[in-house]
């Protein structure tokens, strides 16, 4: 009885971190925000209610985010359809209309009428129109125990039938997502806007300032913005690009405050999360920690150093490379600080504990019993099977598909397998053609050969030989088991490697042409790994994650019912969320603590002229050294740039705006801290931060420094507290 006793207070006390939900964690789902997290809010200082935040009634907060291009977030802030987000989410359409001579991406970019905004084929926005509880239509008359296969098909075919229902005779899409891995189901109907404009950017050396030695880090000094707008036809509806069409009549924008913030002010961040994974097993935390990330951590080291080696050289490789090295870099290092945070929180041995109280508490009781007790061990089982492939896949995966002529190859797989002469093959050749173009505007032929040999020299290293694709064996010993002259061989041959031989190859494409495919020996090896991947990995992982699609759902159902008191948020699956907090600073080491914001003297102090990364312009030295901040310099008339919170992000989150208890913006959240990374699978509110840019930084960029005033004012600008206007 003692020892029941000790055993549960220890793991009262040590679950605490893993399962007690404090108020910084979470990311809430805006139509449950009143009955959920209302009262609370209000506690930790929020101003307005959950109704504004959302309602589908009358215009609210919501009107104004957008998911942007479906991978990052952005907020209207101008009843011109003027949109915020992150430098580095428009990176890719700054750098499309950047060229060596015209650098847009260096020098930045501000159109100073609507009419030098500048069209971005492919770019688009959505707004959630109203988001409902589909649940009860999806799951009923379905059994607990239920035929999982049949379960299923009747979860697709009803999910078809409402998503379907939900729009007819309108312009929205709408589309049924599973939360609580299929416990609960929401619909999202959306409306979507497709002609988005490039407005401004400020250049790299403020808008990537730090660069990828900064990233994931605070201090930071990043001016990380770019300025879009959204533009409709004249109706007011989405339309496809258009001269003739009209900046969009936001149902709502957002204030903008200049009232600055203090450490404990309330906030909250708005946006689109993309993906966490809080509700992970030991068993699946285990393989993630101690395989997964090592493997991909080292391919990535890698690539990346194959990548910086031909950068520095060549001027015009890295602007070519620039967005795929930032990319390559930025996951990779998250998942080092992740793994870091995993070993220090022990999560493995927190889940482990937690699964233990599971167990001993589904078997207290001849119900549950029944229900729970074969779901950890069979988690444990069907992990153990899925190891067998796990690190084949991560090769395939970091290493293979590292390579970009395997990529390419891959669309020249895909149209290979459309019927010759119907209306699909000749889109999908135009869409391969189209493909091919960009391709090639950033490729490097000498740059991809050294990754061939490189990436494929770590498969052969650490892939067991069982899983070596024929044609890999057989290309290597025609070639004296050389991967160099493999290369040599492929690089100069292969009709992948040059655009000019895929432009010949797709220009009167025929059966003749598939053959000759089939016979290159760069194509060759692209096939018989997918072969081997589909042969020999994709059926175990399909099985299993079945499997633990399964399990988590019973897993989930246990846990909630067995803290029937705790509040459980959803994983991020890029729906819209809510987060909030507070403006915080963080102790990332023993005897450091780093302050909640920084400002323009960090920069300064940052500069290096002889480091891509850390170059300042001479004219914010300037602005700097005359201390010309106007009116958005804080009270110590220093100019802010960056600062800490504890809202609970992910990827996705980026370009979302960080708000005030009153909903106006303060900023906009672009990154997390390092220490706090592994924030996706267990959140630490002790360590885990959001960074932000500031406000007041982004528009001293915009008015001061790039002279694009005008657009501040379309803006409503808040500067004094409510207090003192109110009457
Ligand atoms: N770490 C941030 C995110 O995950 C910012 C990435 C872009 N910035 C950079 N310096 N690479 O997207
Ligand atoms: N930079 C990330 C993004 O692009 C946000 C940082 C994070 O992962 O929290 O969404």
């Amino acid at each position: 009885m003692k020892k029941n006793l000790l055993v549960t207070l220890l793991l009262i006390f040590s679950l605490g971190p893993v399962f007690s939900l404090r108020a910084d964690e979470g990311m809430w789902l805006p139509q449950l925000l009143q009955a959920m997290n209302e009262s609370e809010m209000k506690e930790l200082g929020m101003k307005i209610s959950a109704e504004d935040i959302y309602n589908i009634n009358k215009s609210s907060l919501k009107d104004a985010i957008v998911s942007f291009g479906g991978y990052c977030t952005g907020e209207i802030i101008s009843g011109e359809g003027l949109l915020l987000t992150n430098h580095h989410c428009g990176y890719s359409s700054i750098q499309s209309h950047s060229s060596v001579e015209n650098d847009l991406l260096t020098e930045g970019f501000w159109a100073m009428s609507k009419e030098e905004e500048i069209p971005n084929s492919g770019l688009f926005v959505t707004f959630i129109v109203r988001i409902e509880d589909v649940t009860d239509q999806i799951l009923e008359g379905i059994p607990y125990d239920a035929e999982e296969e049949k379960r299923q098909q009747l979860v697709r075919s009803r999910i078809e039938q409402i998503e379907t229902n939900a729009v007819v005779g309108t312009h929205y899409e709408a589309k049924v997502k599973p939360f609580f891995y299929g416990n609960e189901y929401y619909m999202f109907v959306t409306e979507t806007y497709k002609d988005v404009r490039l407005v401004g950017a400020p250049p790299s050396s403020i808008g990537k300032f730090g660069g990828d030695t900064d990233n994931w880090m605070f201090p930071r000094h990043a001016g990380d913005f770019s300025m879009f707008r959204v533009y409709s036809g004249p109706d007011g509806k989405p339309a496809e690009y258009s001269k003739d069409n009209i900046p969009l009549k936001p149902k709502y924008f957002l204030p903008i405050s200049l009232k600055g913030i203090q450490p404990g002010d309330f906030t909250m961040v708005f946006g689109f999360p993309g993906r966490t994974e809080e509700y992970l097993t030991s068993f699946a935390v285990e393989t993630l920690q101690n395989e997964t990330n090592p493997n991909r951590i080292k391919i990535r080291d890698k690539k990346l150093s194959v990548l910086s080696e031909d950068m520095a050289r060549d001027d015009e490789v890295r602007i070519k490379y620039s967005a795929k090295y930032a990319s390559t870099a930025n996951a990779w290092k998250k998942w080092i600080g992740q793994n870091k945070g995993l070993e220090r929180l022990e999560t493995i041995d927190q889940k482990r504990l937690l699964e233990k109280q599971f167990t001993d508490w589904a078997n207290a009781d001849p119900i549950r019993e029944q229900r729970y007790a074969d779901i950890l061990p069979s988690f444990q089982e069907v992990y153990k099977e899925r190891a067998k492939i796990n690190l084949p896949n991560v090769y395939y995966r970091e290493a293979f598909y590292g390579i970009e002529m395997m990529r390419l190859a891959a669309r020249l797989n895909a149209l290979t397998k459309i019927g010759l002469g119907t209306k699909e093959e000749k889109k999908a050749l135009e869409k391969t053609k189209s493909y091919s173009e960009k391709y090639f505007k950033n490729y490097d032929f000498s740059t991809d050969k050294k990754l061939f040999v490189a990436l494929m020299q770590m498969y052969l290293d650490n892939v067991d030989p069982s899983f070596y694709p024929d044609a890999l064996k057989e290309g290597l010993s025609h070639h004296y088991n050389d991967l160099n002259k493999l290369a040599d061989y492929i690089y100069q041959y292969s009709i992948l490697s040059s655009e000019k031989k895929m432009d010949r190859f797709l220009d009167r494409f025929s059966e003749k042409k598939i053959k000759k495919l089939e016979e290159d020996e760069a194509f060759k090896i692209y096939r018989s790994f997918t072969e081997a991947y589909s042969r020999q990995i994709y059926p175990t992982l399909v099985d299993s994650q079945d499997e633990i699609g399964k399990l988590n759902r019973e897993w989930l159902a246990g846990l909630r019912e067995m803290m029937p008191e705790k509040r459980f948020y959803p994983d991020a699956n890029s729906t819209l969320r809510l987060a909030y907090g507070q403006v915080k600073s963080y102790s990332p080491t023993d005897g450091v603590q780093y302050d909640y914001f920084t400002t323009l003297k960090g920069v300064m102090e940052k500069e290096d002229p002889s480091v891509d990364e850390f170059i300042v312009s001479q004219k914010l030295k300037d602005l700097y050294k005359a201390k010309d901040f106007g009116i958005y310099a804080n009270e110590q008339g220093d100019l802010p740039v960056c600062f800490t919170a504890t809202n609970h992000t992910t990827g996705g989150n980026s370009g979302s705006p960080i708000l005030n208890a009153e909903g106006e913006l303060i900023g906009l959240n672009f990154d997390r801290n390092w220490e706090g990374t592994m924030s996706d699978i267990q959140f630490d509110p002790v360590m885990c931060r959001n960074i932000s840019v500031d406000i007041r930084y982004v528009l001293f960029v915009v008015d001061k420094f790039a002279g694009a005033g005008y657009l501040v004012d379309e803006m409503v600008l808040v500067k004094e507290k409510a207090g003192i206007v109110e009457n």
